[in-house]
Parts: C-alpha cells; structure tokens; sequence
C-alpha cells in the first residue's frame, strides 16, 4: 500500500501485466504500421513512461513529437482542454498515432484528435494505456488500448495523483474509505 497526501492506493496492475499489454500493442501496431512512417505524438505528462515502453518495441520507422493538454486538477476533470504546448511538426499527409496514458471522460481525446486532423494529417489514431469505458462521455474511436479498467481512479506507470506518484512501476487504485 502507498499513501500521496490524503490518499491511500493498493496495487490495481502489476508492471508484469503492464509489461504485458504493452507488448501485445506494439505487435498489434508493428502489423499495422509496417510500411509506414508515422509520427508518435506523446500527449504530456502521464503518457511519458507508457511511450518510452511502447516505443523500443516498435519496428517501423516513426518519430516521436510531444504534446501538452491539461484538463484535471486533483481527481476531477475541469471539462475543458488547454493546450499548454503546441506542436513544431508539419502533420500534412502524416500518419499520426496519439500515444495518451488513459481515457477517461474521453473529452481530452475529443478535443486533441480533431486539431491534430485539422492539421491535414491523412490518418489520426490513439494508442492509449487504459481506457474506463464506463466513464466516456463523449463519441471517441480508440483504435489501440492496452487495457481497460473498472471507473476507479489510479496512478502509478506515469499517471499521477496532484502531480505525484508518477514514478511508481506498478498501478495503483485509490482505496475507497471506509
Ligand atoms: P479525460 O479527458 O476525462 O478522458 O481525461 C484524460 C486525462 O485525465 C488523462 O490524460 C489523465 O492525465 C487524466 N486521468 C484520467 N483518469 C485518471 C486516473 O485515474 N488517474 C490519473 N489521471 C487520470
Ligand atoms: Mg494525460
């Protein structure tokens, strides 16, 4: 058990499993993408340690761009998408693959997959950690997910709680209390 601040988790996935599900992705994504050279964009903060594990089992040619939205505060979504840092590459005609740790409302994904096509991007999917199917909110096609959880709220694996807990290898669900 760990505790962050008013917080105690458990352990939900172990970086076996993770290890895993990921591995099964980057196959699924190495048939896909055989031929092409796609561009990763690695949405910030949570998706960095999912997109450094996926990526080293990617065999196709692709470069790797990141990109900042923000929609949470604590535990709750704020419902609305800032985006904090922007993208220097030319999308044109680009096989584009979102690489985002988990959707939840599906809102951040809502927003984010339109601009990037806006872009002239010719194809735009999302490669995603964990989904929680139960909470979407919003019509969103996710084309590659490693997982799905239950509608509990988790950290570990580069997802966090206010900023900590990112470092964790395992995937933790808060406790709900008593
Ligand atoms: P959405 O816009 O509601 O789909 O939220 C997506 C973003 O919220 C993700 O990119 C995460 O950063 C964050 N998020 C959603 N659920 C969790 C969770 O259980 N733990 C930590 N972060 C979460
Ligand atoms: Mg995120």
């Amino acid at each position: 058990m760990i505790t962050i601040k008013d917080k105690q988790f458990e352990i939900f996935i172990s970086h076996q499993q993770i290890a895993d599900k990921v591995a099964a992705l980057a196959t699924r994504l190495n048939a896909d993408y055989q031929d092409k050279n796609p561009v990763l964009i690695v949405i910030l903060n949570g998706a960095f340690i999912f997109a450094a594990d996926l990526v080293r089992q990617l065999t196709f040619n692709h470069e790797i761009q990141f990109a900042k939205f923000s929609s949470y505060q604590g535990m709750e979504t704020t419902g609305e998408v800032k985006e904090l840092i922007g993208l220097s590459i030319d999308l044109k005609d680009r096989d584009v693959i979102i690489v985002e740790d988990i959707v939840d409302t599906g809102i951040t994904m809502g927003e984010v997959l339109p601009t990037l096509q806006a872009k002239g991007a010719k194809t735009v999917e999302i490669a995603v950690l964990l989904m929680k199917p139960g909470k979407l909110r919003v019509p969103l096609s996710v084309k590659y997910c490693a997982m799905e959880i239950p509608n509990e709220f988790i950290v570990g694996y580069g997802l966090d709680y206010d900023g900590l807990g990112r470092n964790y290898k395992d995937i933790y669900v808060v406790k709900s209390e008593e």
